[in-house]
């Protein structure tokens, strides 16, 4: 089913998988979810979410939601019972610091749901289509869910949402059960197909795996240099990296604006990138000089005047982006 972003994909997972057992007759609905997961910011979507402050401020949390800890067997089998429709997981837990999944956990997980019947969702909208060098994230692990959704790079910008399921689950909606004005418009499927197209024809995977080893190498090589960073994880082009308590993601974020390059800041310590799938060799290298630059300065400057280097390195940035501006209007 094609909607229009990750929230709606997710939606419609939800919906399927309630639909799924009403139309067997079995009063099942709860979905289990994991702690500090991210899945949307509509009401089921928050509800599904693992993270109160995305809950908080629009209360009453929607029912039939249950979170337990990320990557803890024991703590799911616990939480099953007879209500439990479904368990929906990131095998990355993207928004919460690039966290994956352990191999054994998803195999847990997996055994463990075909033995109670329970339909296993995977949230693949950040993972999916080549994000984690495989097109999708579950071939990591070895295992098929019974619903997967997709979104964020499926339309390469255009947005586009997916709920893909086995033809056993499909039975869980009935013509009219759900539905999108928007939903596979021929604008965002003609962007889908241009992706699949440069996946066939391009061997982007390839591209992915290479640009991604390139990186995990020279980070291992910086955090042997710098052990400020305490942990490089992720996956193909998702990759988190965990800086030494104290030093700000949000500083560090900052400084890397100031040199022209995004990323995000994810806690306290930790930033993500997550670039383009056809980065090239030489454009990861200007990410992987730059972030060398900032640590090398950070090691002669006490954390304060950090501080004050991230703010003249914004304002220079906003100088620089007025000037453009002018320049366009001009
Ligand atoms: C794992 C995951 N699920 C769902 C979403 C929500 O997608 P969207 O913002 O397209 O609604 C996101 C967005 O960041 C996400 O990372």
């Amino acid at each position: 089913f094609f909607s229009n972003s990750g929230a709606e994909a997710n939606e419609a997972a939800i919906k399927l998988a309630r639909g799924y057992f009403y139309y067997k007759g079995e009063p099942r609905y709860e979905i289990i979810t994991a702690k500090m997961s991210f899945h949307g910011r509509t009401l089921a979507t928050i509800a599904a979410t693992g993270q109160e402050k995305f809950r908080k401020p629009f209360a009453p949390d929607m029912p039939g939601f249950k979170y337990v800890e990320f990557n803890d067997l024991y703590e799911l089998e616990q939480a099953v019972s007879g209500k439990t429709a479904a368990v929906m997981l990131e095998l990355i837990q993207g928004e919460s610091g690039v966290h994956p999944a352990s191999q054994e956990y998803i195999k847990g997980v997996r055994k463990l749901c075909n033995e109670m019947g329970i339909l296993l969702i995977v949230d693949e909208v950040q993972t999916g289509v080549g994000r984690t060098g495989r097109m999708f994230c579950y071939e990591n692990y070895g295992i098929t869910p019974d619903i997967m959704t997709l979104a964020k790079g499926l339309g390469g910008g255009v947005p586009i949402g997916a709920t893909l399921c086995t033809n056993k689950v499909a039975t869980g909606m009935k013509i009219g059960d759900h539905g999108s004005t928007f939903g596979g418009n021929p604008l965002a499927m003609t962007a889908g197909n241009v992706v699949m197209d440069q996946f066939m024809d391009k061997d982007l995977l390839s591209k992915v795996n290479n640009s991604s080893a390139y990186l995990f190498e020279e980070l291992g090589k910086l955090m042997k240099d710098y052990p400020s960073i305490v942990q490089v994880r992720g996956m193909g082009l998702l990759i988190g990296i965990e800086f030494q308590t104290g030093i700000s993601a949000k500083i560090l974020k900052e400084k890397l604006l100031g040199e022209g390059i995004l990323v995000s800041a994810i806690g306290s310590s930790t930033i993500r990138i997550a670039p383009p799938l056809i980065i090239t060799k030489t454009e990861a290298k200007i990410f992987i000089d730059k972030l060398k630059k900032i640590l090398k300065e950070q090691k002669k400057r006490p954390l304060q005047e950090v501080a004050a280097y991230a703010s003249s390195a914004k304002k220079e940035t906003e100088k620089k982006e007025d000037h453009i501006e002018k320049e366009l209007e001009e």
